[in-house]
């Protein structure tokens, strides 16, 4: 028998006896029962072939739909959601529902959350977010390989105020690497992986290369810009089009705060009020900068007669219930960003990619097992901390924290926008101070969001408790 045969019997056996691997209970109906209420939302954890450009197939994609891109879902902000997840991968499976604060059992991390779903399983997760925004969900299990292939998708969480919007676009911004013919060719580089991480061959915005979205002239348009790539930082700005930044990582912007270009590293989120051009026919276009160069990502196309609408009717959008640290009595905890190449990682049933070259703390994450290491930190919940982040790599890290939000605080290399977020952009070399609230309880993966750091080594969890 093989290990992974082995794991598998393993963690079957846990399933029926309900039992326990790293000492935390997961909760019954927390995933396993499919009983009772009907869900609000289904996902087939899905392979498919797909014309991703023009007619050409590409075989061997993954997503949450059997026949095209992952579904954008759309939530009540405090209403409870039941989303049942079937799985049929071939492979194992989770889903992790990126900067939602919600239940520590919901989060969709294997073994540290939850069981990975296996082939054929159902499981259920049922949360209320009590954030409106725009968040996006994937899988953390052989996470580099689901994601590469096309398992990213946009969630959306209403308000129950109408913000004045005539419509809302969202575009889920990732790149896909295909060789000339189309076809996947290798998700990674280790070369690469011990650096800034691989990219991609094909951008994409919505799974389509290029895209012209038609909206009524004039009209207020809300575009949520998700970069689920696994590797790309983008550089956006938008040409063409009256435009204002509204919303960065979920949380509403200052109204001052209005960058020349929007950098959003993998995993980031912005929300855009745009005025779509009054003359039909005429282009916005959404580009991201590349070696000095815009790239463009997706067009906005007006059709019919203008609407009229101006950008200074809309009001401010209302702030996320996020409690406020208390800097002066915050504790200060030191985390380092390390390079640290070490063993060859052992076999996971949520798949390895061969090499340890990152760490956090000096210890490189070993792969998802039944048996965690122990937690990087014990925060006390209620608590206010300081989370120094210093990285000591050439390379940037988009640090993610599960589960809570942080506020951007000071660094030690530039002037920091003051921004509630889940995910950090650390620079290279640089010392970023990070405050929260430690208010949800559990074990939170903590992470960079190019997701060949995290699958090398730069990954761990916080615990709340
Ligand atoms: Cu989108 Cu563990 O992350
Ligand atoms: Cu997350
Ligand atoms: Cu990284």
């Amino acid at each position: 028998m093989s290990a992974n045969q082995n794991l598998t019997r393993r963690v079957a056996l846990g399933l029926l006896a309900g039992g326990t691997m790293t000492g935390g209970a997961f909760l019954l109906g927390s995933g396993r029962l499919t009983r009772g209420a009907a869900p609000d939302h289904r996902l087939q954890a899905s392979t498919l072939d797909y014309a991703l450009q023009g007619d050409q197939v590409t075989a061997g994609m993954m997503s949450f739909a059997a026949d095209g891109p992952p579904p954008v879902l759309r939530l009540r902000r405090g209403a409870e959601t039941i989303i049942d997840v079937t799985n049929d991968l071939g492979e194992p499976t989770t889903v992790h529902w990126h900067g939602l604060r919600i239940a520590n059992q919901q989060d969709g991390v294997p073994y540290l959350t939850q069981w990975p779903i296996m082939q054929g399983e159902t499981v259920r997760y049922s949360f209320a977010a009590p954030d409106a925004g725009t968040f996006w969900y994937h899988p953390h299990c052989n996470t580099l390989e689901q994601m590469a292939r096309g398992m990213t998708g946009a969630l959306i969480v209403e308000d129950d105020e109408n913000a004045g919007f005539d419509r809302d676009l969202v575009l889920n911004l990732r790149d896909f690497r295909l060789g000339k013919d189309g076809q996947f060719i290798e998700l990674f580089r280790p070369r690469q992986a011990a650096r800034g991480g691989t990219f991609g061959t094909v951008m994409t915005a919505n799974w389509r290369v290029q895209p012209t979205y038609d909206l009524p002239g004039g009209s207020l348009v809300r575009l949520r810009l998700i970069a689920t790539d696994v590797t790309r930082i983008y550089r956006l700005s938008l040409t063409g089009a009256e435009a204002r930044l509204i919303a960065l990582d979920s949380h509403p912007t200052p109204p001052a705060y209005q960058p020349q270009e929007i950098v959003l590293a993998a995993g980031q989120r912005a929300d855009l009020a745009i005025r779509v051009p009054e003359v039909e026919g005429e282009t916005a276009v959404l580009n991201t900068t590349i070696s000095g160069r815009p790239v463009a990502l997706a067009r906005l196309r007006a059709v019919g007669r203008s609407a009229g609408r101006r950008l200074a009717e809309l009001a401010p959008l209302a702030p996320n219930p996020v409690a406020e640290p208390v800097l002066e009595k915050a504790e200060i905890i030191p985390f380092l960003f390390g390079w640290a190449p070490g063993d060859r990682p052992a076999p996971s049933l949520c798949g390895t990619l061969g090499y340890t070259f990152w760490s956090i703390n000096r210890q490189p994450w070993p792969g998802d097992f039944p048996e965690a290491p122990g937690a990087l930190a014990v925060l006390k919940k209620g608590r206010s901390y300081i989370l120094r982040l210093r990285n000591e790599t050439k390379n940037s890290h988009p640090i993610h924290l599960h589960g809570l939000t942080f506020r951007l605080f000071r660094s030690d290399k530039r002037q920091l926008p003051p921004l509630l977020t889940d995910t950090a952009l650390l620079q290279a070399n640089e010392t970023l101070d990070i405050a929260l609230v430690a208010d949800n309880p559990g074990d939170w993966a903590f992470h960079c969001h190019v997701i060949e750091h995290q699958k090398t080594g730069l990954a761990g969890y916080i615990r709340v408790e």
